[in-house]
Parts: structure tokens; C-alpha cells; sequence
């Protein structure tokens, strides 16, 4: 348990407008991380490791992305006991987002709605911030996630130089990117799970891993993270695309591949009536569980045992963490669960799958 009980804090945070106390905090614990202030928050990590996508976990929990989308706090996740830490999204150069407000709480429901558009401080800040990391000098297990995205003012046809570009930039120092093709809150970004621009894009990728893979002499696999709001045809089609292009005899090619299950919804069917429901953009936490794990179900049934799926939307407890490895997820991340919960959720969760799903690390 971490010091500080976020149950006696929750109400002071809940106070703020959503999106100034997230940034307060992250200021917080940027300052603090590398000091003795982070034992406020830091707690032993569950020592649960899972060998995938040519990676060893030291644990089953990991932070989403979007929570430390300029990845300043990486060292206070790592005090927290996370097993993996995803930061970004990252965009070649620096935009600022959406107009505010543009990120609400639905407390009634446990969920947040947020439009923030992929603002964020651009690549090469990016970059600095996550060499300037010390997780790896202290020998931790945890593993970094650098997640990709696009410009808003780049065309979607011209969406592959944003890829390209940030792929080539964070490969040396990821232990696995993400390329996010499912926000909500970037124009068309999520026409490019579907037909063939899907298959021009994993194309576009595998091609330039491997460049990246013989240049940099380093295994960094690939995860594409997709959105809840997919119905079975559009599913069914991203598997096929995913088996034609990522597999081979069953396995995954190369160690190389991993989907991320899922963004946020567009749908509003489990909020409705409640203040903020209407706000434009994704909503997460407890209403998208379920839909969430439809498609992590689908993807498991259709991809078979060994493709790597990072299980995401609605982990507010621990036996939610359970259920989505149930549901066929290899890991799980938490963004919402995290602001309404607070750290204790990593430990609870990580040990609930221990438990529950013995790993074989
Ligand atoms: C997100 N999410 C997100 N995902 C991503 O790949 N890149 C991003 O920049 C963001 N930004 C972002 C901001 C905010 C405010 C929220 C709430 C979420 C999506 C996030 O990583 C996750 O997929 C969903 O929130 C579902 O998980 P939870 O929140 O229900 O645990």
C-alpha cells in the first residue's frame, strides 16, 4: 500500500476541473519522483513474470496510454509497481488539441469523456524526456511502451510519414510501440483499422521494423491498438488482415506483433442521462468493460492462442483485471481505473491475476 491513502485525497483531486488537477499531478510527480517524497505513492512490485512478443514482463499490469502523454513521470509508474508503462501518444511536432474543456468526469458511472485531440509536446521533447528516465540505470524489469500517432494537419493520406517518422525516432528506446490508430478525437484516424488502408499500413510497418531491427541490432515489436466501436464484419476483417500480414503457420511472424484492445467509445448507450454523457469525444472506464471485452474475446477466438493482446477499457478492480484475462487478454493496462482508484489498483489487480491465472515465467 502506498503511504499516502488515495481514498483521503480522492475528494481534494475530484474538486479541480478534470483536466488542471491531471496536470497538477503530473507536475507532482514529476517533481517528486526522484525523491524521497515518491515513497507517498510507491509500492512493491508483483513479481508475475509473462514471456510475449519476444518480451519478458515482470508483471501483468501496465499503464495506458494518454495518461502521461509526454512521458514526464516515467520513474513515479515504476515507484508504483507497474510491470509495463505505455506513454504517449506522440505526434511528429507538437500540437496543442481540442479547444477546453475537453475532459469530464461521469463519477455516477466511473467514467471520463475526453476530446483532447492528441495534444502534446512533439517528438523531439518526447525523446528527451524518456532518456532522461532512470528506470533502466536502477535495473528495473519494467517494461516502456512508446505509443505513435499522427498530426491533426497531416492528411490522412499522408498518415504513413507521421508513422514512419515517429517509429524511426522511438524505436531505440522502446521496448514495444504502439501505433494508435483508433482515437476518437483525430479526423478519420480510425478508417485506417479498415480495408486496405489497414493492409498498406501494417505493410509500411513491417517493412520499416525490419529496416530498424538490422540498423539498431533490437527486438522491438509492434502492437496496433484498435477502438471497442468495431462491429464482428469489421473485426473479422482486421484478423484476417492481422493473420494474412502478421502470421505465418499459426505464429506470430518474428516475434513482431500484438494488438491493443481497446481505445475509447464513441458510444454513449451506458451513460445516458447523466451529466457530461453528451460532451463530444471517448469514453472510458466502467461503461466500456464490456464492449472492451467483446472484442477481446473476438480477437482471441479469431487469432488463436498465441497472438500477444493487451486487454484495456474498465479495469476498475482487481477482479475486473482477472475478467480480462479471462475474456483472452495476455496482459492488462488501466488509465480510468487509476484516477478513481488510485495506485493501490496496480498491486490489487497484478496479484489478483497472479492468483487467478498462474503464470508459467
Ligand atoms: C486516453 N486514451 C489514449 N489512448 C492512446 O492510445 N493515446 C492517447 O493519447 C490517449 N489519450 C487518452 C486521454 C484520456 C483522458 C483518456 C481517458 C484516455 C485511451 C486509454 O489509453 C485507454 O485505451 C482507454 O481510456 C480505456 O481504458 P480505461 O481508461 O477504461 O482504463
Amino acid at each position: 500500500m502506498p503511504l499516502l491513502p488515495y481514498a483521503l485525497i480522492r475528494p481534494w483531486l475530484f474538486a479541480w476541473d478534470a483536466e488542471t488537477i491531471h496536470d497538477v499531478t503530473l507536475r507532482w510527480l514529476s517533481a517528486t519522483q526522484h525523491s524521497p517524497l515518491r515513497h507517498l505513492y510507491a509500492q512493491s512490485r508483483i513479481n508475475d513474470p509473462v514471456h510475449l512478443a519476444g518480451l519478458t514482463f515482470p508483471n501483468r499490469v501496465g499503464l495506458a496510454a494518454g495518461l502521461d502523454k509526454n512521458a514526464l513521470c516515467i520513474d513515479a509508474w515504476q515507484a508504483m509497481g507497474f510491470g509495463f508503462v505505455e506513454v504517449g501518444t506522440v505526434t511528429p511536432v507538437g500540437q496543442p488539441g481540442n479547444p477546453k474543456p475537453r475532459m469530464f468526469r461521469l463519477p455516477k458511472a466511473q467514467a471520463l469523456i475526453n476530446r483532447l485531440g492528441f495534444n502534446n509536446l512533439g517528438l523531439s521533447t518526447f525523446l528527451a524526456n524518456v532518456a532522461t528516465a532512470r528506470f533502466r540505470q536502477q535495473a528495473s524489469p519494467m517494461l516502456l511502451g512508446l505509443n505513435i500517432g499522427k498530426n491533426a494537419h497531416t492528411p490522412i493520406e499522408q498518415a504513413h510519414d507521421d508513422y514512419r517518422a515517429c517509429l524511426q525516432a522511438v524505436y531505440p528506446l522502446a521496448d514495444y510501440v504502439t501505433v494508435n490508430i483508433s482515437s476518437p478525437n483525430t479526423q478519420q484516424l480510425r478508417e485506417l483499422q479498415t480495408d486496405q488502408a489497414f493492409v498498406d499500413l501494417l505493410q509500411m510497418l513491417a517493412t520499416e521494423r525490419k529496416n530498424l531491427q538490422h540498423i539498431h541490432q533490437k527486438h522491438v515489436p509492434l502492437f496496433i491498438k484498435i477502438a471497442p466501436d468495431l462491429n464482428d464484419g469489421a473485426l473479422q476483417q482486421l484478423c484476417d488482415t492481422l493473420k494474412t500480414h502478421c502470421m505465418a503457420h499459426g505464429k506470430v511472424k518474428d516475434d513482431a506483433w500484438g494488438v491493443i484492445a481497446t481505445n475509447t467509445t464513441l458510444s454513449r448507450e451506458q451513460v445516458q442521462g447523466q451529466p457530461h454523457a453528451q460532451e463530444t469525444g471517448g469514453l472510458s472506464g466502467a461503461p466500456l468493460r464490456a464492449a472492451s471485452n467483446r472484442v477481446i474475446r473476438f480477437l482471441r477466438q479469431s487469432l488463436g492462442p498465441d497472438f500477444p493482446i493487451v486487454g484495456v477499457g474498465g479495469v476498475m478492480s482487481a477482479d475486473d483485471a482477472v475478467e480480462k484475462i479471462q475474456a483472452g487478454a495476455n496482459l492488462v493496462q488501466i488509465y480510468t481505473g487509476l484516477i478513481y482508484a488510485g495506485p493501490a489498483l496496480v498491486t490489487s489487480s497484478a496479484q489478483a491475476i497472479q492468483r487467478q491465472a498462474p503464470s508459467t515465467g
